[in-house]
């Protein structure tokens, strides 16, 4: 067993947003997902974890933001934890103390930032000096998009057939392409069903298999459109991805409908200022905000654009981000 007694080890990681997305999984447990991904890290955009392993505790503690966790999340915290305790051989329970400074649960993957760094954190603290490689196989076992907010930039996430297989690295760095996530908050409201129990239906929505089949295509030109910074093929693959995910989601049964009508409002403007001659194109995960990504050159116009509308509430601005690391 490693000896971690009383050393508080704290890590940061930024949120995420897929280009090419994971929706759905061939395990479950392992969350080895269906199909490969491609992500940006949002720069500033982050969670703050501190974890001490202590042998004093009978059981794992979890602060989320100042305030003690709730039942459902400090589970799912323990239960990433039991699985880093197998695998890395470590006694004792944890306090974990996280904190966001983005709002949770509204389709900004405060779930990615925060496995990778209670991931990062906690195997530090137990001493333990693991290959990015390995954190972004652990991480993932906490949420599949963890895994992508690991590494530096923009991500691609493998989908392997067994644990280590199935990884994350960085296929450009920050500064690769100065293009911007503008995003458009339609609501602050925690998303009613979460993502585990999302990728557990996929598989009920026929369309899910025309998805997964696809995926590996889209992903092949989003990613060679990234490294080009050929900005017209990147918005018209990106926007078709995110679209073919929320069509399984709306044909699964029961049907998950993360749209509101001022969502679709919004990327019906986008549209528009894309054929007005805007470099911007939109993106949606698991709930009704809208990402805008759009080239820096258009930010300006993009962000203005989005104030005047009344529905959108706030407009949040990520530029490409680091990895997780240790602070
Ligand atoms: O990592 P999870 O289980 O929160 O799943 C994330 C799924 C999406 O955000 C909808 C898509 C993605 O690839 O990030």
């Amino acid at each position: 067993m490693t000896n971690t007694v009383g050393q508080s080890t704290t890590a940061r990681a930024n949120a995420n947003i897929a280009f090419i997305k994971y929706w759905g999984n061939i395990d479950d447990a392992l969350r080895l997902p269906a199909n490969p991904s491609i992500s940006m890290n949002l720069d500033g955009l982050f969670t703050q974890t501190t974890v001490t392993w202590r042998e004093d505790l009978a059981a794992d503690q979890l602060t989320l933001n100042g305030q003690s966790a709730e039942a459902q999340a400090l589970r799912r915290v323990s239960t990433h934890l039991d699985a880093l305790r197998q695998r890395l051989a470590i006694s004792g329970y944890a306090a974990v103390e996280s904190a966001n400074n983005f709002p949770t649960g509204a389709g900004i993957a405060s779930s990615a930032a925060a496995f990778a760094a209670l991931t990062i954190a906690a195997a530090a603290a137990a001493g333990l000096t693991l290959s990015e490689r390995e954190l972004t196989t652990l991480a993932r076992l906490g949420s599949g998009s963890a895994s992508r907010s690991v590494p530096s930039g923009f991500v691609e996430w493998y989908s392997g057939a067994t644990h280590e297989q199935s990884f994350a690295e960085s296929i450009a760095s920050p500064d690769h392409w100065d293009i911007v996530d503008v995003v458009a908050i339609v609501s602050h409201a925690h998303k009613t069903t979460g993502s585990s129990e999302g990728h557990q239906s996929a598989n009920s929505s026929d369309y899910q298999t025309a998805r997964v089949a696809g995926a590996s295509d889209r992903l092949v030109v989003c990613k060679r459109a990234l490294l080009e910074r050929d900005f017209a093929t990147f918005a018209e693959i990106v926007e078709h991805d995110s679209n073919m995910m929320h069509a399984v989601m709306m044909t699964s049964r029961p049907p998950l409908f993360y749209w509101q009508p001022a969502t679709l409002g919004v990327m019906e403007h986008v549209r528009q200022w894309r054929a007005d001659g805007l470099r911007v194109c939109y993106t949606l995960d698991a709930g009704p905000n809208v990402h805008c990504i759009c080239v820096r050159g258009d930010m300006e116009q993009v962000r203005e654009g989005l104030k005047q509308l009344s529905d959108v509430q706030d407009v949040l601005v990520a530029n490409p981000g680091g990895p997780a690391q240790i602070i």
